[in-house]
C-alpha cells in the first residue's frame, strides 16, 4: 500500500483523513448535487450566503478519497468569499491547492468544481436574481427538464 500512498501529497492525505466542512447546513441557501455516471461518486454542496458573501459551506460526498479531499479543498478556498470567486473557482486551482492529483483521478476534483456551480445557480434561481446563462455551461443541456 505504501505504492499507492505515494501517489498522493501529503494535502491530500491530510483533506481525506481530517476533511474539513464536512456536514449539511439546514436552510441552505443554495445546493448543489452532481454525481460522475462512470464513477458513481455523488457529491453536495451547501452554502449560506450573506449579502453576496459565502458565509458557511458544508459538503456531502460519497465517493473517493480524491473526491473526499477535492470537497474540503474546495469548501476552504470558497469560504468567506464573494460568490463571483466561488464561481471562477477551477478544478485546477483545487487540484493545485492540493499539490496535485494523479491524472486517473482528476475528474474527482471537476465534481467540486460543478457542485459549487450548481449550488450558486440554485442560489440564485431561489432568489430571482438574474445571470448569465453562460455562467452554467454544463447545466444548459438539462434546462428542458427546469432544473
Ligand atoms: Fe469518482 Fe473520484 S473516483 S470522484
Amino acid at each position: 500500500m505504501v505504492i499507492t500512498m505515494a501517489l498522493y501529497s501529503e494535502k491530500v492525505m491530510d483533506h481525506f483523513r481530517n476533511p474539513r466542512n464536512v456536514g449539511v447546513i439546514e436552510n441552505a441557501d443554495g445546493v448543489g448535487e452532481v454525481g460522475n455516471p462512470v464513477c458513481g461518486d455523488i457529491m453536495k454542496i451547501y452554502l449560506k450566503i450573506d449579502r453576496d458573501i459565502v458565509s458557511d459551506v458544508k459538503f456531502e460526498t460519497f465517493g473517493c478519497g480524491s473526491a473526499i479531499a477535492s470537497s474540503s479543498m474546495a469548501t476552504e478556498l470558497i469560504k468567506g468569499k464573494p460568490l463571483s470567486e466561488a464561481l471562477t473557482l477551477t478544478n485546477k486551482a483545487v487540484t493545485e491547492a492540493l499539490d496535485g492529483l494523479p491524472a486517473h483521478k482528476l475528474h474527482c476534483s471537476v465534481l467540486a468544481e460543478e457542485a459549487i456551480k450548481k449550488a450558486v445557480k440554485d442560489y440564485y434561481d431561489k432568489n430571482g436574481i438574474a445571470y448569465d446563462p453562460a455562467l452554467f455551461p454544463d447545466c444548459e443541456h438539462c434546462a428542458h427538464c427546469g432544473e
